[in-house]
């Protein structure tokens, strides 16, 4: 099942320029199993969900026909429903959403995921994957007169430029970490952004 899924969502994530290619799934995947081994979850549905997790996001994707694709799948593996429904939980609330998904995920295995995919987003890797999605998107690298939003009232998929992103969502990953395990490793990646920040703004004004 987990080599079926692999096929699936490799072939979903295929020619992705946007920091979601496949080694992100790869790396979330990796990281996910060795949070959830530490933490005592369901192993299964944390590597399912960590495959699967970007594959009904609608910055990707049409979100109707993705969920429906998905229980296609779901049908043809043979997964029972209870891991079904443990899975489905964890990709509808995983997502920052620009914080409207707050507090509503609920399992062990989903806080585990969602560690591991937001360990992916800083760091160096982190970095590296919002320039990507920049690009991708059409946003520029920095503007001094566009200050960050606050998410909470703004329209977070609005345009801005690369580096609000990391006041704006980044920087607040480290706090909102679910397990003790996911902690230990923001922590350097979180210094790390905090440090390139610095040394981009310095280089931006000599
Ligand atoms: P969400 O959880 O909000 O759906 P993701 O965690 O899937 O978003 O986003 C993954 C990565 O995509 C982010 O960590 C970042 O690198 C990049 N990204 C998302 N939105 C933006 C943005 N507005 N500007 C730059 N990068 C972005
Ligand atoms: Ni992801």
């Amino acid at each position: 099942m987990i080599k079926e899924t692999e096929q699936y969502v490799k072939t979903f994530h295929q020619g992705d320029s946007s920091g979601h290619d496949y080694s992100h799934i790869e790396r979330v995947r990796r990281m996910a199993l060795k949070i959830g081994r530490t933490e005592g979850a369901d192993l299964l549905v944390v590597e399912m969900a960590a495959l699967l997790h970007d594959t009904v996001d609608d910055k990707l994707t049409d979100e109707v026909t993705a969920w429906s694709k998905l229980e296609n799948f779901f049908d043809k593996v043979g997964l029972e429903e209870n891991k079904r429904d443990a899975i489905k939980h964890i990709l509808k609330y995983m997502s920052f959403k620009g914080g409207e998904n707050a507090g509503k995920l609920e399992s062990l295995e989903g806080k585990v995921v969602q560690d591991a995919d937001r360990l992916d987003a800083i760091g160096a890797i982190g970095i590296a994957r919002t320039f990507m999605y920049a690009g991708k998107f059409g946003d520029i690298m920095y503007d001094s007169q566009i200050p960050p939003r606050d998410l909470a009232v703004a329209n977070y998929r609005e345009k801005t430029h690369a580096i609000n992103h990391f006041y704006e969502k980044l920087f607040k990953l480290k706090d909102l970490m679910n397990t003790e395990t996911g902690r230990q490793f923001a922590e350097e990646r979180h210094q790390f952004m905090a440090t390139f920040i610095e040394q981009f703004k310095k280089e931006w004004s000599e």
